[in-house]
């Protein structure tokens, strides 16, 4: 098989998808026409995670009903069934809801129905993992985590995104604390190349006691955490598509290294129309731009199944 039916064929599992970051310009003017709401179409450019961020949260404001959160789940489910995605752990965002004024009820309601209908429909697997925005306040992740309690047999884990620059690991770790006392997994962005990048890294993985890095890879920085993360059995979430437009190139050099060193990496896709593509063209890229073999390239896969947080009976079924 030509290399890219090699890839599209294997059985995937994806942990790094941001649902928000799924909407296609499409379904954005769908959904505006639906809310009656004037939006741009406007070219969107952005070269850090910042200015990502900046075109990205504005685009979610046509998210306004229940079934506008379930549409846009169940469009990157199909999507990703359609790639050979068997099972799929997505962030989503609800603070980014919420302090727009939509309840926390319309957004996970949505997510969860398109996830059951789906894996009816399509045989994909989907879990959800909350995550909280680093950059807004303590209190406010605080409130989002208790108002996600009374959902929690739908949240499989926390997760932190949004801008990290002055917003560590560390000032979330009441609320982290809380959450694993709540039975929740644990896993944190350390985006790629970000200021203080591999301290961020340090108290995820030492302070908070994360399970999962999502990126992650400025950890070659400290051989130490290398080891730390080998001897855990911690995942690490690469998104080399991502990584190419808000950092300094695809990082694969990086990304086989610590493959080859036995860490646990995946790779993902992030948010797919924004860095031009889903968990296939990711790999596609990366086998591309690199000498990973079909081997590695199938161990990226046993990795994401293995670093996953299915249960561990539906776990035998995939592995
Ligand atoms: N990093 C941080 N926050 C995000 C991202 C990301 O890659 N995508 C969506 N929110
Ligand atoms: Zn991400």
């Amino acid at each position: 098989a030509s290399l890219t039916a090699f890839i599209a064929g294997m059985p995937k599992a994806e942990l790094h998808v941001h649902l928000e970051g799924t909407l296609e310009s499409p379904l954005r003017l769908e959904l505006a026409a639906r809310n009656g709401m004037e939006v741009s179409v406007a070219e969107q450019s952005y070269t850090d995670l910042t200015s990502f961020l900046a075109a990205y949260y504005p685009n979610m404001d046509v998210l306004q009903t229940q079934s506008d959160f379930y549409d846009l789940a169940y469009a990157y489910l199909v999507k990703a069934a359609g790639q050979g995605v068997r099972h799929t752990e997505m962030f989503f965002d609800p603070q980014a809801h919420t302090s727009r004024g939509i309840p926390f009820v319309s957004v996970i309601t949505g997510y969860h129905e398109a996830i059951v209908d789906a894996g009816r429909a399509l045989g994909i697997h989907g879990q959800l993992i909350m995550c909280i925005l680093r950059d807004h306040s303590v209190e406010s992740a605080a409130a989002t985590l208790e108002e996600s309690l009374r959902y929690k047999h739908w949240i499989v884990g926390i997760g932190l995104d949004s801008d990290e620059r002055g917003n560590p690991p560390s000032k979330f770790a009441v609320v982290f604390a809380r959450a694993r006392d709540e039975g929740y997994r644990l896993t944190m962005h350390c985006d790629v190349d970000q200021e203080n990048s591999i301290e961020h890294i340090r108290q995820a993985l030492e302070d908070i006691g994360v399970e999962r890095i999502d990126h992650g890879t400025n950890i070659l920085e400290d051989p130490r955490l290398v080891q730390l993360v080998i001897d855990r059995g911690i995942g690490l979430t690469s998104c080399p598509l991502s990584n190419a437009i808000v950092s300094e190139g695809s990082k694969s050099g990086e990304l086989l290294t610590l493959l080859r060193a036995g860490v646990k990496i995946t790779v993902n896709s992030d948010d797919p129309p924004y860095f031009g593509g889903y968990v296939v063209e990711n790999l596609v890229h990366l086998a591309g731009i690199s000498d990973i073999t079909r081997d590695e390239l199938v161990l990226l896969q046993r990795n994401a199944f293995e670093v996953s947080w299915l249960a561990e009976a539906d776990r035998r079924v995939f592995l």
